[in-house]
């Protein structure tokens, strides 16, 4: 029975199980073509009993220690039981296919470690930006590549909800809730818009780019959370957009990791990136820039990536050498260097709500000037009817530190400041330049 068919062992039948199972029925034939052996789902495990009694197991260690099971395929989802489940499944001569990016940045060091001990694959592909096979662009097609920078709007639903706060002005929490509706958001969706789902994604990019164990905890991390309105407002008037970037940047001090809020310009490549699609824009020394795009959440986007990775990690089983070449090569000794958040550079938006009176801009002038920090362009916004005015200023690149410490002093003056300045990094492609242009405001001048 083991021979005739690839038998797949299902541990979780949420969502994305379900669409593993509809896709392997629909694409029987595609499938068939690839490995030349049929794929059989063999039993699947969940905390409930389902819509396939025949096929139900309620205990996981049923399916990891079946002798004729090849691969599990573990959609539970978070830490426990998901690491027990691979480490125990690899243990058990079992190769593993998950698109389970929690575990994976928690555990990479457990994980590949045991899959090299016990010479067994596991495969990824699904953990990361949904359906865009980023994880095998980089594992892959870019395996001899220096890699030099990794940036990528890596979560559905956070741009998903930027995307319908700016298109059609709806609630922060309206958004959020067709983001739930529609299956892309988290069981705890916290981990979304806090940036906590993007840094995982980035911790798995850049430890499989550098070969090493770059951890959620090297990360500088700010979700959309605490995202005024205002300034997607008045940052798209000046023709930014607003996106959740993860970045990792070789620089000669270490690697600069972060997961913010950030300004995207009409010409970007991340620009034309809406609702639940992913970009990921890879740089390698000799490659140059190489951008994927696709849906990164969903359904139907997240089990056909799964189900490519059942078809891959099948050729290796059907010819018996899955695990003898690790798909990941995780060295326990190499130490990644990070860039401590503060020797960051970019350049920044920053809007201060202050009072509109002599001295006032002169005096938060001085304060960033002192700090080292730069102005390429500065706007005032009209003036309140209690006094208060919005001034706009975007910077030259500055070091983080510099503009954090000059941002304490002036919101420290709260003679003249009426609430805490915002600072949003501006993203810049290499042929961009830092641009405040009131579009609205010429019109209207140019057309009198
Ligand atoms: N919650 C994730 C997202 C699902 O919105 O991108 C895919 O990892």
């Amino acid at each position: 029975m083991k021979n005739k068919y690839i038998s797949v062992g299902l541990i979780g039948y949420g969502l994305v199980g379900k669409g593993v199972v509809r896709n392997l029925e629909e694409n029987k034939k595609i499938a068939l073509r690839k490995i030349s052996k049929p794929i059989r789902i063999k039993s699947i495990c969940d905390l409930r009993p389902i819509d396939k009694p025949k096929l139900y197991v309620k205990n996981f260690m049923d399916i990891v220690e079946d002798p004729e099971i090849d691969l599990i395929v573990e959609l539970v989802g978070g830490y426990e039981p998901a690491r027990t489940i691979i480490i125990e499944s690899l243990k058990a001569g079992k190769n593993v296919v998950t698109a389970n990016k929690a575990v994976l940045a928690k555990y990479w060091d457990q994980i590949f470690t045991a899959a090299q001990d016990y010479q067994k694959l596991v495969y990824y592909e699904a953990s990361v930006g949904g359906v865009i096979p980023v994880v095998q662009g980089l594992s892959e097609g870019l395996a001899c590549e220096d890699i030099l920078e990794i940036k990528g709007i890596l979560n559905g639903t956070t741009n998903f909800i930027l995307s319908e706060m700016t298109k059609h002005g709806v609630t922060y929490e309206a958004a959020l809730k067709s983001a739930q509706i529609a299956g892309f958001a988290e069981a705890d969706p916290s981990f979304d818009v806090n940036g906590i789902d993007t840094a995982n994604k980035l911790a798995i990019l850049s430890s499989l780019a550098w070969g090493g164990w770059i951890k959620v905890e090297d990360i500088s991390i700010e979700g959309i959370a605490n995202l005024d309105i205002e300034d997607v407002l008045i940052t798209q008037g000046f023709g930014y957009d607003v996106k959740l970037i993860g970045s990792a940047q070789k620089t000669k001090d270490g690697i600069d990791l972060s997961v913010q809020p950030c300004l995207v310009n009409k010409d970007h490549a991340f620009a034309t990136v809406k609702n639940e699609y992913n970009a990921v824009m890879i740089t390698g020394k000799d490659a140059g820039d190489v951008l994927f795009y696709g849906k990164g959440a969903g359904q139907r986007p997240a089990s056909s990536a799964v189900v490519s990775d059942i078809i891959n990690l099948s050729k290796f089983i059907v010819t018996n050498t899955a695990g003898i070449v690790p798909n990941v090569v995780y060295d326990k000794e190499k130490k990644i260097k990070v860039l401590p958040s503060g020797k960051s550079k970019a350049p920044y938006y920053l809007r201060f709500e202050v009072l509109d009176k002599p001295d006032v801009l002169s005096k938060i002038l001085w304060i960033l000037g002192k700090c080292k920090v730069s102005i390429a362009n500065l706007e005032q916004l009209g003036v309140s009817s209690n006094g208060y005015t919005r001034i706009i200023i975007l910077t030259h690149e500055t070091y983080r530190e510099n503009l954090e410490k000059a941002l304490k002093q002036i919101n420290a003056t709260r003679s003249i400041i009426k609430s805490k300045t915002v600072k949003i990094k501006v993203e810049l492609q290499s042929n961009n330049s830092l641009t405040l242009i009131n579009s609205k405001l010429l019109k209207t001048l140019f057309t009198k």
